[in-house]
């Protein structure tokens, strides 16, 4: 893309998993490596952007020139999100928050004893349908993880949380998406959409960074 395209824009990615507490010592979490939403922040500060990444627990180094703020829950993130929206331009949701949590997070240790214990969890705020009904005027940008019809559920979603634009993968497809190196995704908008063919992550991170600087609106 066009180097600079993203000059003097403010950046905000989320990424990673989070994890959600049931006791000091055990969480409950997911295997999103980080890698795809590492990628576009790298991306992004390639393309000129003042980049910060809003990340769960990963192992992964922080890129040149991006800001890195950890945080562990979802809730955690959402403050943090919330925190960095008033100087954000571009906010783009790559992280795998869990969408539910513990009901009680025990103070102590649970300890063993009964053969069968259920565990009630709530539902976790949706951060990027936060960000995008916010006041604050934010080109917001989601993802969409399907195993079917995964450009009618994308488009769903785009509608249903109010995102300028989303970016679709199937994760049926053994090799792209969740913990691998390669991604294969559809960028899609409110009227129109684009095929970006497979390829590693930073290959495909510059291709949306470029889609997102296309559609910006001036
Ligand atoms: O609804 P679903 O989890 O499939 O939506 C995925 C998109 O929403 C991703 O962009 C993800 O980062 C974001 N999301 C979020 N907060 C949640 C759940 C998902 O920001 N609690």
């Amino acid at each position: 893309f066009e180097t600079g395209a993203l000059q003097g824009k403010r950046v905000v990615i989320t990424a990673g998993p989070t994890r959600e507490a049931l006791d000091p010592v055990r969480y409950i979490s997911n295997h999103s490596s980080g890698k795809m939403g590492y990628a576009l922040a790298e991306a992004a500060a390639a393309a000129g952007a003042q980049t910060t990444v809003i990340s769960g627990p990963v192992n992964l180094p922080a890129p040149e020139r991006v800001s890195v703020v950890p945080v562990t829950s979802a809730r955690d993130m959402l403050e943090a999100c919330e925190q960095a929206l008033p100087e954000c331009d571009i906010f783009i949701a790559c992280a795998a928050v869990a969408d539910y949590r513990p009901a009680d997070v025990q103070t102590q240790k649970i300890k063993k004893g009964p053969d069968e214990v259920h565990l009630a969890l709530v539902k976790n705020p949706d951060i990027v349908a936060a960000v995008a009904a916010s006041d604050h005027p934010v080109f917001t940008v989601g993802f969409a993880a399907e195993t079917q019809q995964v450009i009618e559920y994308a488009r769903g979603k785009l509608e249903r949380k109010g995102l300028d634009m989303i970016v679709a993968n199937d994760v049926s497809d053994q090799g792209i998406g969740f913990n691998s190196e390669e991604n294969e995704v559809t960028v899609l908008w409110a009227d129109g959409e684009i095929a970006l063919p497979r390829a590693g992550k930073s290959t495909v991170a510059a291709g949306i960074i470029a889609q997102i600087a296309l559609r910006l609106s001036p």
